[in-house]
């Protein structure tokens, strides 16, 4: 079997692959490519409950041309028959499926799937270990914003330890040359997190004035058995709330990879602030999982 391109996280690709994504999907977003996907078929397969994620692979998909096919794993011999991964793969691909798209709360999972799949796999979030095209569109979001990343500070803050996303994100930033400083309590934010180029720190407030972008993370409840800590304590360290957003500097913006708590890691006027940059993310994610299945399908430059 020859090994395809797959996608599970931001190291598959060089620097010269992630200029070439961000490059073409500017490039789609000026102008719709046409169906580079003709006859190509996907499959999207998710374990975990996704909204965005979901429907943006799907309508880059069809906004492609490809055939698209959405399987509900409730429904796949996987769950109900006992076929295995790897036979599920074998299967999937002797039908001449050219894409995976895959979802599990298993980490290393889609990896599994890409070692015996005979086509792309794309890593769409595997448990709390990367989420590539999530990061990569938040990416995109920031270079849209700033152009050079080099030296701007970007703060991820609150529950880094179970993010898949902070966890591909923070890879990719700290690439492109951004002062990464991650912020949050020990228990979602273990000091061996510092390293080159990426800083840890608890003091919510004494970042805000410093950050260029600040990302707000989702407490990942469903991936650790008790809140570390009472809601209360949480939101007054780490909420973003009006009094903490009229210290950032005016330029400053705010993101989220969604779905975001309302009263929990932000309050409702951060949703009025004029830096809030999320619908942008959810905008861009179609045209940077557009440049992702043309890379892996049609190649690169
Ligand atoms: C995230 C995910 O599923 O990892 N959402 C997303 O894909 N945009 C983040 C989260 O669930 O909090």
């Amino acid at each position: 079997m020859r090994i395809r391109r797959s996608l599970l996280d931001l190291d598959d690709l060089d620097a010269d692959e992630l200029a070439y994504i961000f490059e073409r999907t500017a490039a789609f977003e000026r102008k719709p490519p046409g169906p580079l996907l003709k006859g190509v078929a996907c499959v999207n397969v998710f374990f975990e409950a996704s909204t965005r994620t979901f429907t943006s692979f799907n309508l880059a998909q069809l906004r492609l041309g490809a055939d698209v096919i959405n399987l509900s794993p409730r429904d796949l011999s996987l769950s109900t028959k006992g076929e295995t991964v790897e036979d599920t793969a074998v299967t999937l691909a002797a039908m001449g499926i050219g894409v995976l798209v895959v979802r599990h709360p298993e980490v290393g999972f889609p990896q599994r799937v890409a070692m015996c799949f005979d086509g792309h796999v794309v890593n769409a979030g595997d448990g709390g270990h990367a989420h590539p095209t999530q990061a990569l569109l938040d990416i995109y979001t920031l270079i849209d914003e700033f152009r050079n990343l080099a030296n701007r500070t970007v703060a991820i803050v609150g529950d880094v330890e179970h993010s898949r996303v902070a966890h591909s994100t923070i890879r990719g930033l700290h690439r492109l040359g951004a002062k990464v400083v991650l912020v949050g309590p020990e228990s979602f934010l273990p000091a061996g997190y510092a390293r080159e180029g990426v800083v840890v720190e608890r003091d919510f407030d004494a970042i805000l004035p410093h950050a260029d972008a600040v990302v707000l993370l989702r407490i990942q409840r469903e991936r650790f058995a008790e809140m570390p800590m009472t809601d209360e304590e949480y939101i007054a360290g780490y909420r973003l709330d009006e009094r903490r957003l009229q210290t950032l500097r005016p330029e400053a913006i705010v993101m989220h990879p969604g779905p975001y708590n309302r009263g929990m890691e932000l309050d409702e006027s951060v949703l009025d602030y004029a830096g809030w940059r999320y619908l942008k993310q959810v905008r861009n994610g179609v045209c940077i999982r557009m440049a992702v299945l043309d890379f892996l399908v049609n190649g690169g430059r």
